[in-house]
């Protein structure tokens, strides 16, 4: 039965996705699986799919050297030898790329079986979790298949550029020491020294850096980063970042070569000649749009609506004015049709923002009306009306708050509303670099100032007295060399121009609030580098998985990775993260909490 005979005795010819017309009487000698299989009796049709794509082969039962057919069953896998030839007329397939031929039988050899696939592979309706856990089926899928062909060539096309361009591939450790990027580390214990672990990357930064000062002057990595984060679909723990850094260069050099690359990249895989790609600050990106990755593919802009609204006794906005807030709105196109449900979800949605309420306003034939109509005369609504832009049809939402809130509510408000009311070109590509970050964020849990990037961006050039002097009243003002690469509401790459002084590099940790002593266990070797001659340098990373979730049109990161990580970051086809052995505890020094040895009974006793 299943026979390793004909693969020695035949070797493959085509793929059979790349057959065509031009074959049309030659011998072709496929291998592949079978995704359909139609008994028409006398004869049997089979849908044969391999990399490249599927072909039809017809099987005659008679034939001795095919009367496996009767046997053959959904993903067994197959060799045939066979003349292709044209289908007969009316009998086209033009939903497939060898839909004009077909494979007429001389040898069928079954080279595997396969038990009942728990799905089928080409059924786009099988939940998820399913599809994770048998994911070598998931991934026989065309779409599976065909992103990770795209993440490949991506990857070719990347390699080759930064080659050409003079950047050096070099890998750099798994097992290293802590790099801030605002997540927390994934350990591992170390067996030989008992008590101490490594962290894995969150970013190649402080080694990319070293490479800098070690001369290699540009340098490249497809480097895999762990970072343990609240996943979302754009996100996954463990994740790829085409990482760059030059030295003796400035921002506008970065910029300059990575659209040279961006350009490359969307010419060959989508055909599509980039033009010239905008620049936002960052400040002119929260006032537009609220987010510091805008989707620019549609308008739906926020306007200030502060001094219309200023004094006309409704008191959450007079409250949110005298305290320093914005009062800031949208118009939602057709929003005048919506009902008192619609209006009170888009209230929740704008709360789960962290908003404590929403203002709308509607116009329509009939007139205006409003949540606040008892506050503000029929005049003042119509001037808000008319500062957003909303036309008769349509509603404004307004939210007043403190800037980040406002920011933050109004944004979830334009991305739903924009996606529900069909405003984006879902075939067109808005890239944007937002620059002129800020460079130092308050956090008030932490009660200190955190770097907004990581702390080895430079300050801008007019905020280095500031920062030296630790004039703190500036903290929140002062900007960054940083710059983030945007395409579509993603943020698919970002970097700085870094400090390359050590006593600025010192003055930094120190505005972050680490000691002495901290500073010196956690960077000491770098700090040390900064001594002998660093070089000024700057780069970048983009989110490779991101790059290829655009390039593929999906919204879903899980699709272009090969063996993703569910929400909870766990592999559900392997089962991990896994316990492992006492014993292997005992040899790395580690022993569970009560906590965790009650989540480990509590696992075992529900199943999973
Ligand atoms: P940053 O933290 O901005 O910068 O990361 C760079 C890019 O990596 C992608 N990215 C992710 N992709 C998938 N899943 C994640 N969890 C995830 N986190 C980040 C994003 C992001 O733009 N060392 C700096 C770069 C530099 O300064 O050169 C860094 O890592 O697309």
């Amino acid at each position: 039965m299943a026979s390793q005979k004909f693969v020695k005795e035949l070797k493959r010819t085509h793929y059979c996705g790349q057959l065509s017309g031009s074959l049309v009487g030659q011998k072709v000698v496929l291998m592949g699986w079978v995704e359909t299989r139609r008994d028409h009796g006398s004869l049997i049709f089979i849908d044969l799919r391999d990399r490249e794509g599927i072909v039809q082969v017809v099987l005659d039962p008679k034939n001795p050297d095919s009367s496996s057919a009767k046997d053959l069953r959904s993903e067994y896998v197959l060799a045939v030898e066979g003349i292709v030839r044209e289908r007969p007329a009316g009998m086209i397939n033009s939903k497939i790329k060898t839909g004009e031929i077909e494979i007429e039988t001389i040898r069928c050899e079954i080279l595997n079986e396969s038990a009942v696939p728990p799905f089928q592979i080409d059924d786009e309706n099988v939940n998820e979790m399913l599809r994770l856990k048998y994911r070598y089926l998931d991934l026989r899928s065309p779409v599976l298949q065909k992103s990770l062909m795209t993440r490949h060539k991506v990857l070719q096309l990347v390699r080759r550029f930064l080659s050409e361009n003079g950047f050096i591939e070099v890998e750099t450790p798994i097992m290293f020491k802590s790099t801030p990027e605002g997540a927390r580390d994934y350990l591992v214990p170390s067996r030989v020294n008992p008590g101490t672990f490594y962290a894995l990357p969150q970013s190649p930064q402080i080694l990319k850096q070293l490479l800098m000062i070690a001369n290699f002057d540009r340098y490249f990595q497809i480097a895999r980063c762990f970072r343990d984060e609240d996943l979302r679909a754009d996100r996954q723990p463990e994740f790829s970042q085409i990482d760059i850094e030059m030295s003796f260069i400035d921002q506008e050099d970065i910029i300059e070569m990575n659209e040279k690359m961006l350009r490359l990249i969307w010419k060959e895989i989508k055909g599509i000649n980039v033009g010239v790609i905008p620049r936002m600050t960052f400040q002119e990106a929260m006032d537009r749009y609220g987010s510091d990755k805008p989707d620019t593919r549609f308008g739906m802009e926020l306007k200030d609506l502060g001094k219309i609204v200023q004094g006309c006794g409704f008191k959450v906005f007079d409250d949110t004015l005298s305290r320093g807030g914005f009062i800031r709105g949208i118009a939602v196109p057709t929003g005048a049709t919506y009902s008192r449900a619609q209006l009170d979800k888009l209230t929740e949605m704008a709360k789960k923002a962290g908003a404590k309420g929403l203002v709308w306003i509607k116009w329509d034939a009939a007139g205006v009306t409003s949540s606040v109509a008892k506050f503000f005369t029929p005049e003042k609504l119509k001037d808000i009306l008319i500062a957003t832009g909303a036309q008769q049809g349509d509603a404004v939402l307004i939210v007043g708050d403190d800037f980040e809130i406002m920011c933050a509510s109004l944004n979830v408000l334009r991305l739903h509303l924009g996606k529900e009311l069909k405003q984006i070109d879902n075939k067109s590509y808005q890239f944007l670099w937002v620059t002129d970050f800020p460079l130092l964020e308050y956090s008030p849990e932490d009660k200190r100032w955190m770097a907004r990037h990581h702390p080895f961006t430079s300050p801008a050039d007019d905020a280095f007295d500031d920062l030296l002097k630790k004039n703190e009243k500036n903290y929140g003002k002062m900007l960054a060399k940083a710059y983030d690469l945007v395409c579509n509401g993603y943020e698919m790459g970002g970097g700085s121009v870094r400090i390359y002084r050590n006593e600025i590099q010192q003055a930094m940790f120190k505005v972050l609030g680490m000691t002495e002593e901290e500073t010196q266990s956690k960077f000491g070797f770098f700090l040390e580098a900064f001594k002998y001659g660093a070089p000024p340098h700057g780069g970048i990373a983009w989110g490779l998985d991101r790059l290829v979730m655009l390039l593929c049109e999906t919204d879903a990161i899980r699709e272009v990775i090969a063996f993703p990580k569910t929400a909870k970051a766990s592999c559900l086809m392997s089962d991990c993260p896994s316990e492992v052995s006492r014993d292997q505890l005992v040899e790395v020094g580690i022993r569970l909490s009560p906590q965790a040895e009650k989540n480990l009974e509590d696992t075992k006793k529900s199943g999973h």
